[in-house]
C-alpha cells in the first residue's frame, strides 16, 4: 500500500512538484501532470522510475498570467497505487504596466533620537504617536467593464503594506507585499478575483500603511528607512467571456484621502478614530470628488518578484482571561505569549477613547508593565468611538509581541467582548515530540511557539522589540527549526535577501535584511562589518537545509554567495591582528589562519557575564577572537562538503586544506600544553571540541576541564549564543551523557528548565527572563535562538538523525538511559513520517518505529543493532 500526502507545488512558470507517502512499499514510479484551466493537458512526465519525490522540476516553462491543476500518481514496488490532487497554483504576471502611486502630500518630519538603545520602552505621552506619524493613505478606483469577466487575476505589491478591496471584498493578505530587501527585492502578490467583478461600475479601494517601508523599524526605531512615502502598484487582468484582455492599473485616475486610521505603525500600534470614517467608500457609487490627487513614484519593476512564501494569516483565536489588577487596571491575559492583536466588541459612548497595550509580562505583583527597550515600540492600539452603541475594532497594520493587554477607556471585564488573534507565516508542523517528563513537553511547546512568532514573513529575533532578520540567531537554531516545521521554502526565500544584501566585497551584515538605521548600532570605523557567527548565517543555514531537505539546488543557489563570502572571510583573517609586531615568528606564521581582527560578538550573552551586571560587551572582548577563530574552522569544514556535494574538487581540496591549518593554528594559539583553554570558558570547550579543533591527544583533557567547569558551576551551562547549540551534543557524543543530561534537566538558573518552572510559555532572550521572585527582566521574553536545544530532543533524546542529507538514511539511537520512561515522537522528513516511541518495562526497552517508503533506518538501541527498510517493528532489548 501507498499513500500519497502533502502534495505541494511551488507555483510560478517554473514550479517543483513534492509530495510525500505513507505505506509499505517504496515508490516505483511516479506521473506528474499538469493540465490547464481547461483541462488541457500542458505537461505530461509519464511514469518514470524512481524514488525521487521532492523538489521535482517542470522541465518546460508554462505560460504567465494563468492558472493551473496539477496531479500525481504513484505506484509501489509491490503495486500499491495512488493518485492525489495537488492545489492550483497561480503564475507571473506577463509585463508590468502599472503605476507606483503615492498620496501627494508632505510628511511628518522625522523626531525620533539617534540613540541606539533608548532606556524606556515608550513614548513619553501615551498618544504622542499622533505627532510622530502620519495617517494610512486611502485610495480608489473606478472602471467600467462591458461584462461579468471569465478571469480576473489582480497583482499587487507596495512600499510599506496595503489591503486591496474589489467592489467591497477584501482579496489581500495580511501585512503584504511583507519584509524583504526592498532596494533588491519586492514580493508580489497574486489574486484571483474574477468572482467579484461585476459587469458595468467597479471600483479598486486600496488602504496603504508604513509597515516595514516606512515604519518605525528595527532596534533604532526610526521610520523611511527605505523611502519616505508609502506607494501602491496593482494590476488587474480582465479575461472577457470571448477572450478579450483587457487590463486596469494603479495610475493617475485614483485619488486619495486621509481616513479613520489615523497612524498605523507595526511596532508603535494603530489609531482609529472612527470620527474619520468615510462611510461607503468602498461603494462603486461613493462620492469621491474631495478625495486629493496621488502622484507617480518613478520607480520600476526590476525588484519585483512573485511571493514564493505563503502569506501571513490569523491562524488562531483565543479568547482571553479578563484580569483586574492589584492597582485595579483591567488586563487580558491570553494564557500565553503569543504575536498578533487584540479586537474586542464594546458598548461605547461617543467619544470614548479605548486603548489596547500589549506586553508580554506583568510585574511580580500582577501589575501591567512594559518590558521592552526602545523608542517607537510602544504595542498600543486606540479605538476612538464617534456614537453611543456597539463598536468593533481589530487593528489591520499592526501587530505584537505579547500576553497581556491592558485596556483603557471601560469598564466592560465580559471576556467575550474580546478576542486575541494569533498570526502566523503558515508553515507545515513537521515534528512532534512528548515524553514521561511534562517539564520537557512545555519545554517543546516553547520552543515552537517561539518559532511560529518568530517567522513572519522572515526569520527574526524577536517579535516586539527590534523584530530583526538577525542573522545569528537563525544560525543557531536552524536545525532545531527544519525538525518543528518545513521551513524550506521560508529560508530559502530569506537567503535570496541575504545574497541581495552581500556587499561588493563579499561580507555578510548582521542583518536581512539590511536597514540604513542600523548603521548607528555598529562600533565606529568597522561601517559593513562581518561577525562569526552572524555573517556565517550565509555558509552554515544553507548547509542545515541541505543537511534537512537534501535537495542540491540549496547549496548550488547559494553557492556564489557562501564562497565569496568565505573569500571576504579569508581576507579579512589574513589580516594582522593587534600586536602582531611584538609576536614570535613563528607566531606570526599562523596568525592569517585565525579570525583575530575586526568586532566580533563572541559568545555573545554568555549567562555568567550577562546575569552579573556587567557590560554584555564584555563577552566580546573576553571571547570574541578565539570563538571566530572556532567558526572559522566550522564554516570552512562545510565549505568543504559543499564542494563535495557539488562536485567542486578542487575547492574542495582547498577548504580542506584551509581548514587544517586553521585548527592546527588554533591549537598553537588557543590551547595550552595541558588541554585546557587560554580562555577558559564552557563555551570556548564546546565549540573547540565541535569544531574539530582540539587535537586528539588533549581531547580528553579538554573535556575533563568543561565537566569540571559545568560542576564548579552547579552542574549549569554557562554557554552563549555560538556554544549553545553545541554544548549537549557535544558532551553526549564524547562520553558525557549523563552530565549532557543533568543540563538538559537542570531547573536552576541558567537552564532550559528553569524558564518552564517560571512559567514561560515562549523561549527568553536572557537565561534569567524572570528572576526567582517573579520580577521580569527588560530582555524579550521571545527569542528562539536558545530554542536549539530541540535538535537534542529530536536527535538524541527520541533518536532521530539523519546519515545522508534529507533523512533518505537515519540512524535511530535514543538515549533510553536519559532519565525518562517514555519519549515518542516523529518527524515528516521529505520522503515521509518517521515516527518513534520507547518505553522502559522494567529493565527492558521496547521500541515502536515506522519507517516510511524509500527510507532506510539503521536502529541501535543497546545490543541491538539492524538496519530496516519501510515498514513498522516493534523491537525489544534489555537496558
Ligand atoms: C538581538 C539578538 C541579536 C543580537 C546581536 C540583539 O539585540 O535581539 O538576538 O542576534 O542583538 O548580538
Amino acid at each position: 500500500m501507498v499513500q500519497i500526502f502533502n502534495a505541494r507545488q511551488t507555483g510560478g512558470i517554473k514550479p517543483v512538484f513534492s509530495w510525500k507517502l505513507r505505506g509499505d512499499e517504496n515508490q516505483r514510479i511516479y506521473r506528474i501532470q499538469v493540465s490547464g484551466e481547461k483541462g488541457n493537458t500542458v505537461w505530461d512526465s509519464g511514469n518514470v522510475e524512481s524514488d525521487e519525490r521532492h523538489n521535482i522540476p517542470c522541465p518546460i516553462q508554462l505560460e504567465k498570467e494563468q492558472k493551473y491543476n496539477w496531479s500525481i500518481y504513484v505506484m509501489g514496488e509491490k503495486s500499491g497505487e495512488d493518485t492525489a490532487e495537488g492545489d492550483a497554483f497561480l503564475t507571473e504576471i506577463s509585463k508590468w504596466e502599472a503605476k507606483w502611486m503615492e498620496p501627494d502630500r508632505i510628511r511628518k518630519p522625522i523626531i525620533d533620537s539617534t540613540q541606539p538603545v533608548q532606556p524606556k520602552g515608550r513614548c513619553e505621552r501615551p498618544q504622542d504617536g499622533l505627532e510622530k506619524l502620519d495617517e494610512a493613505v486611502y485610495m480608489r478606483k473606478t472602471f467600467l467593464l462591458q461584462e461579468c469577466p471569465k478571469s480576473a487575476l489582480l497583482y499587487a505589491a507596495s512600499h510599506g503594506i496595503y489591503s486591496i478591496w474589489v467592489n467591497g471584498h477584501q482579496v489581500s493578505d495580511l501585512f503584504a507585499p511583507g519584509n524583504t530587501s526592498y532596494k533588491k527585492h519586492i514580493d508580489y502578490q497574486i489574486y484571483d478575483v474574477a468572482k467579484y467583478l461585476q459587469h458595468g461600475k467597479n471600483v479598486i479601494c486600496v488602504v496603504l500603511a508604513d509597515g516595514w517601508y516606512t515604519g518605525k523599524i528595527g532596534a533604532v526605531g526610526i521610520g523611511q528607512q527605505f523611502g519616505s512615502e508609502n506607494a501602491i502598484l496593482f494590476q488587474l487582468s480582465v479575461i472577457g467571456q470571448n477572450g478579450t484582455k483587457e487590463t486596469i492599473m494603479s495610475d493617475e485616475d485614483m485619488k486619495w484621502s486621509d481616513g479613520a486610521i489615523r497612524y498605523a505603525d507595526l511596532y508603535v500600534g494603530e489609531y482609529y478614530d472612527a470620527n474619520y470614517e468615510k462611510e461607503g467608500w468602498l461603494e462603486t457609487d461613493y462620492d469621491d470628488h474631495s478625495w486629493r490627487p496621488v502622484r507617480v513614484n518613478p520607480d520600476g519593476y526590476e525588484q519585483l518578484v512573485r511571493q514564493s512564501i505563503p502569506a501571513i494569516r490569523e491562524t488562531r483565536m483565543i479568547r482571553p482571561t479578563v484580569l483586574q489588577t492589584p492597582k485595579g487596571e483591567l488586563l487580558l491575559d491570553a494564557g500565553e505569549n503569543i504575536v498578533g492583536y487584540t479586537s474586542f466588541e464594546l458598548t461605547l459612548n461617543k467619544g470614548d477613547i479605548i486603548s489596547l497595550e500589549h506586553s508580554e509580562t506583568i510585574d511580580k505583583d500582577g501589575n501591567y508593565i512594559q518590558n521592552i527597550i526602545g523608542q517607537n515600540k510602544n504595542q498600543t492600539d486606540y479605538y476612538v468611538a464617534k456614537d453611543a452603541g456597539n463598536h468593533c475594532f481589530k487593528p489591520q497594520f499592526s501587530f505584537h509581541g505579547f500576553r497581556y493587554v491592558r485596556v483603557k477607556g471601560t469598564t466592560d471585564t465580559d471576556p467575550s467582548h474580546y478576542q486575541i488573534h494569533v498570526i502566523e507565516t503558515p508553515l507545515r508542523d513537521t515534528g512532534t515530540f512528548r515524553c514521561s517528563d511534562e517539564r520537557l513537553n512545555k519545554l517543546q511547546e516553547n520552543i515552537l511557539r517561539s518559532q511560529k512568532g518568530n517567522l513572519i514573513s522572515i526569520p527574526t529575533d524577536c517579535p516586539q522589540r527590534e523584530r530583526t532578520g538577525w542573522t545569528g540567531d537563525m544560525q543557531v537554531y536552524a536545525r532545531t527549526g527544519c525538525y518543528e516545521q518545513d521551513i524550506e521554502m521560508f529560508l530559502r526565500h530569506w537567503l535570496r535577501d541575504m545574497e541581495h544584501e552581500q556587499l561588493p566585497d563579499g561580507q555578510i551584515p548582521h542583518i536581512v535584511p539590511y536597514m540604513p538605521s542600523h548603521d548607528i548600532m555598529k562600533p565606529p570605523g568597522l561601517e559593513g562589518v562581518s561577525a562569526a557567527g552572524w555573517s556565517d548565517a550565509a555558509v552554515i543555514v544553507p548547509w542545515r537545509l541541505y543537511e534537512a531537505y537534501g535537495d542540491k539546488q540549496i547549496l548550488r543557489e547559494c553557492f556564489p554567495m557562501m564562497k565569496r563570502y568565505m573569500d571576504a572571510t579569508k581576507r579579512m583573517a589574513a589580516e594582522r591582528p593587534e600586536g602582531y609586531d611584538e609576536m614570535s615568528p613563528d607566531r606570526q606564521k599562523w596568525q592569517k589562519y585565525l579570525w583575530n581582527t575586526g568586532f566580533q560578538y563572541g559568545d555573545w550573552l554568555m549567562p555568567s557575564i550577562q546575569m552579573s551586571g556587567r557590560s554584555i560587551f564584555e563577552v566580546v572582548t573576553e571571547t570574541g577572537y578565539i570563538i571566530a577563530s572556532v567558526y572559522y574552522a566550522l564554516t570552512t569544514d562545510i565549505m568543504r562538503q559543499v564542494c563535495m556535494a557539488l562536485g567542486e574538487t578542487k575547492l574542495e581540496k582547498e577548504y580542506e586544506d584551509l581548514n587544517t591549518k586553521i585548527r592546527e593554528a588554533f591549537a598553537k594559539e588557543y590551547i595550552n600544553e595541558d588541554g585546557t583553554m587560554k580562555k577558559d570558558y564552557q563555551g570556548v570547550y564546546v565549540t573547540a571540541l565541535a569544531a574539530g579543533c582540539v587535537p586528539e591527544e588533549k581531547k580528553k583533557a579538554a573535556l575533563d576541564r568543561l565537566e569540571t567547569l559545568i560542576q564548579e558551576n552547579d552542574n549549569r551551562l554557562d554557554t552563549g549564543f555560538l556554544s549553545v547549540p553545541y554544548l549537549l551534543p557535544v558532551l553526549h557524543k564524547n562520553g558525557r551523557k549523563e552530565l549532557a543530561n543533568t543540563l538538559l534537566f537542570q531547573d536552576k538558573c541558567p537552564s532550559w528548565l528553569y524558564e518552564v518552572k517560571m512559567g514561560a510559555t515562549t523561549m527568553w532572550e536572557y537565561w534569567n527572563g524572570y528572576a526567582e521572585d517573579g520580577t521580569p527582566s527588560d530582555g524579550s521574553m521571545n527569542h528562539f535562538a536558545f530554542g536549539c536545544v530541540g535538535e537534542y530532543l529530536y536527535r538524541t533524546i527520541l533518536g532521530i538523525t539523519p546519515l545522508t542529507p534529507g533523512y533518505q538514511e537515519v540512524l535511530i539511537q535514543p538515549d533510553t538511559t536519559c532519565g525518562l520512561n517514555f519519549v515518542e515522537g516523529s518527524f515528516e522528513t521529505i520522503w515521509g513520517t518517521i515516527e518513534v516511541s520507547w518505553k522502559l518495562d522494567g529493565k527492558k526497552v521496547k521500541l515502536n518505529l515506522t519507517v516510511p517508503p524509500d527510507v532506510t533506518a539503521k536502529v541501535v538501541l543497546n545490543d541491538y543493532i539492524k538496519t530496516v527498510g519501510c515498514g513498522t517493528y516493534h523491537i525489544e532489548t534489555c537496558q
